[in-house]
């Protein structure tokens, strides 16, 4: 079905005789600002310069999201979804140009969570969060879990549709690894299962990025099992106490220790904080690192027992003896300015690298680095098995920097930082292309003429300056499905898949 030409006020009057007048929301409506600030992370597209939705719809019942999806096409206004709202460029509700005007789907209302502890699995809607997904799987059985992201308020629907990593991904891999069936609206309105879409398209929805192929309304997941207690330990290395060597071993440690570990790094200030968890107790844990790592310096002491949902509190909130129910905190309103890019590193950093780093975290205290190491499961699994392509990197990189003042000077300065750091890395990454991760969205890669229809500009060819750094040779199959499943490239935004003609 070919997209219409623009009609807003048509696509306005269609939602109105298709939906309930309660979950649509114009510009118009009282409550639109809180409606669109729910669940916003990031201040930077909090202002009245950025260009926001026509209408957002508040879907609760996945016929909403068809009616939605077949008044865009009907009356050319494209529909974004939105599940945690979490994307790092905003996309799920907001757009770079104003001259398009768009809406958003918001499925913060479509959060059920059914878990089979007999099967293993669990059905779970696209609006929940991670924090609500791990909450209910651990009330079924504190013998199961799912590995996926840190952060508790992540979205499930984007976070899956982008690959998503966590703390066991060195024993299990990625979130999307773990999706074996999902129910989805596509660009004709239907609504489809793994069975009803076909393998490509269940291919591109586990890691070719949110907002390309349809909206995920509900995810099948296989969850795996965890151990009744597992270990966790958080040590901090500053620069003066020989954190620059720590750092150089670290790269050839971590990603060759046994699967059941994970030993990631957050670098701050002048400081390496070395954060690790364990699937099994504490005298294996430190048994581990003083075998394979004894440079670190782990003692028992440093290291703590618990459940695997409170190493997951532990994680998300940096302390033990928190409830439960805090991640079921969808959290507050934004607090903060930020923008994050990534890398993935296959050759060990130099040390005299990791020495001149440290000047980038003296010059602006609100900046930080985390590695995630791969290996393990996460290189068993082949580049295309999935569209995440980087299963045989040594570990992924964030930069991410952050502030709290207003005003262009502010802006420039940190964004400024982040990307003279990011260049700064550039001999030392991935290359041909350099990688990047397509959860941690950075639109300085490139974007789509979101606004141009003409299909001439808006080409594969000219989205391979972002698509192959996030997908590499997987791109091509990403834009040939889309071809298949959206021609008309309905699903569109910045850094959507373009089709394939
Ligand atoms: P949001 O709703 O903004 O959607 C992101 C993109 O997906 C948008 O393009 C959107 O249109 C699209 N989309 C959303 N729902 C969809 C659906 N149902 N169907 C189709 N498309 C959909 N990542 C990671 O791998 N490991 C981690 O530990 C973390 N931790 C983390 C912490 C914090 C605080 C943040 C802000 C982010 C992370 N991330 C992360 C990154 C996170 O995985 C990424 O931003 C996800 O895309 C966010 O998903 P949301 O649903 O919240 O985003």
């Amino acid at each position: 079905v070919a997209t219409a030409p623009t009609n807003t006020t048509g696509f306005v009057s269609c939602l109105a005789v298709h939906l309930t007048p309660g979950i649509v929301y114009t510009q118009a409506s009282d409550s639109y600002p809180s409606v669109l600030e729910f669940s916003i992370k990031n201040l930077r597209f909090v202002t009245p310069a950025t260009p926001t939705p026509l209408v957002i719809i508040k879907a609760t019942h996945a016929s909403h999201v068809q009616a939605a999806v077949r008044c865009g096409v009907a009356h050319g206004v494209r529909v974004r979804p939105r599940s945690g709202g979490h994307d790092y460029e905003g996309l799920s509700y907001r757009s770079i140009d104003a001259a398009c005007p768009f809406a958003v789907i918001d499925l913060a209302a479509l959060g059920a969570i059914r878990v089979d502890v007999r099967s293993k699995s669990a059905w779970v809607d696209s609006g929940a969060t991670l924090g609500e997904l791990y909450y209910g799987i651990a009330n079924k059985s504190a013998r199961l879990g799912f590995p996926a992201g840190v952060g508790p308020t992540v979205g499930v629907g984007g976070h899956l549709s982008g690959g998503g990593f966590g703390l066991m991904m060195r024993k299990h891999g990625l979130a999307a690894d773990h999706v074996v069936d999902a129910v989805l609206v596509d660009a004709e309105g239907r609504l489809l299962d793994r069975a009803g879409m076909g393998e490509d398209h269940f291919w591109a929805i586990r890691g070719g990025g949110g907002g390309s192929f349809g909206v995920v309304v509900s995810w099948k997941l296989q969850l795996v099992r965890v151990p009744a207690t597992v270990a966790v330990f958080t040590v901090h290395r500053p620069r003066n106490r020989s954190a620059s060597d720590l750092l150089t071993k670290w790269q050839h440690v971590a990603p060759a220790l046994p699967r059941d570990v994970i030993l990631r790094v957050v670098v701050q200030n002048q400081d390496a904080q070395f954060e690790s968890l364990y699937l099994g107790r504490c005298a294996g844990h430190v048994a581990t690192m003083a075998r394979m790592f004894p440079e670190l310096g782990v003692r028992r002491q440093d290291c703590m027992e618990m459940s695997w949902i409170e190493s997951v509190l532990y994680f998300a909130f940096y302390g033990t003896g928190k409830p439960a129910a805090l991640l079921l905190d969808r959290g507050s309103k934004p607090d903060r300015y930020f923008k994050a890019k990534s890398d993935f590193v296959h050759q060990p950093i130099p040390r005299r690298v990791w020495e001149s780093t440290w000047s980038w975290f003296l010059k602006d205290g609100a900046g930080l680095l985390i590695l995630d190491p791969y290996g393990g499961k996460m290189g068993r699994v082949a580049p295309s098995a999935t569209p995440f392509p980087h299963r045989r990197a040594l570990y992924n990189v964030q930069y991410y920097g952050f502030w709290w003042d207003n005003g262009t000077e502010a802006l420039e300065q940190h964004m400024g930082w982040i990307r003279g750091l990011h260049q700064h890395m550039e001999p030392y990454v991935s290359k041909n292309p350099r990688g990047a991760y397509v959860n941690y969205k950075d639109l300085d890669l490139g974007v789509n003429d979101y606004c141009d229809d003409s299909g001439a500009v808006n080409s594969y060819h000219k989205a391979r300056v972002w698509g192959e750094p996030y997908f590499k040779a997987n791109f091509e199959r990403l834009a040939s499905v889309k071809a298949k499943v959206d021609p008309n490239d309905f699903f569109r935004n910045e850094q959507s898949i373009p089709p394939l003609r």
